[in-house]
C-alpha cells in the first residue's frame, strides 16, 4: 500500500505506483496525472475508470503497443522468471507457474497459434479464472476474428489494472 493518497501524491510518485498498473506502459499514469487537474480519485474504481479512459483515448498503435507488452501466458519469461511482480502473483495465482509438461507443451501451442493469427499475445485477466477456464477461453478466443479478439484483449488489459488497483489500494 503507497505511504499517501494518490491524489496527494506528487507526479513522480504517481507514476512510480502506478505506472505499472497497464504492462510496461507507464505513460498511462502520466497522462491521468497531467489530465487531472490535481482531481485523481482515490478509490481503486474511480483511478481504475480513470486510467481505462485514457488508455481508450489513446491511439491505434499506443493500444497495440500495450497488447505487445504483455508476456505470453505460462511462456518462456514466466519459467525465465523475468515477469512483473504483478504478472507473476496473478500467473502464480491460477497455478499457471506450476503445470506439468503436458500442459506447459499445450500451452505453447496455443500462445504460438493465437499470435500467429492475431498478432498479439493472449490476454485474460487470470484472477478471474482458474486455469482450466484460461485454457478453455484460450482455445475458443483463437477462432475468434481478429477485429473480435483485439477488442476483447483490450478489455482485458482494463480489467487486469482494476484488478492490480485492488491488489495495491484495497477493496474499499
Ligand atoms: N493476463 C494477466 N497478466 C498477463 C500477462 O502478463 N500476460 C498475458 N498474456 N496475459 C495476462
Amino acid at each position: 500500500q503507497p505511504k499517501q493518497r494518490p491524489s496527494q501524491m506528487e507526479r513522480e510518485e504517481f507514476v512510480a505506483a502506478f505506472g505499472g498498473i497497464y504492462e510496461h506502459s507507464p505513460w498511462i499514469a502520466e497522462r491521468v496525472w497531467e489530465g487531472e487537474m490535481g482531481a485523481i480519485h482515490d478509490t481503486p474504481g474511480g483511478l481504475a475508470a480513470r486510467m481505462a479512459q485514457v488508455f481508450r483515448a489513446a491511439s491505434d498503435e499506443e493500444r497495440l503497443g500495450v497488447l505487445l507488452a504483455h508476456p505470453d501466458l505460462a511462456g518462456k519469461l514466466a519459467a525465465a522468471k523475468r515477469l512483473t511482480a504483478d504478472s507473476t502473483a496473478e500467473q502464480a495465482s491460477a497455478g499457471l507457474d506450476s503445470l506439468t509438461d503436458d500442459e506447459r507443451a499445450e500451452f505453447d501451442r496455443l500462445n504460438t497459434a493465437y499470435v500467429e493469427k492475431h498478432g498479439f499475445p493472449f490476454i485474460i485477466a487470470v484472477r478471474d479464472h482458474d486455469k482450466p477456464g484460461i485454457m478453455a477461453a484460450m482455445r475458443r478466443r483463437i477462432d475468434n476474428d481478429t477485429a473480435t479478439e483485439r477488442a476483447e484483449a483490450e478489455r482485458q488489459v482494463s480489467r487486469i489494472g482494476a484488478l492490480r488497483l485492488q491488489q495495491i489500494l484495497g477493496d474499499n
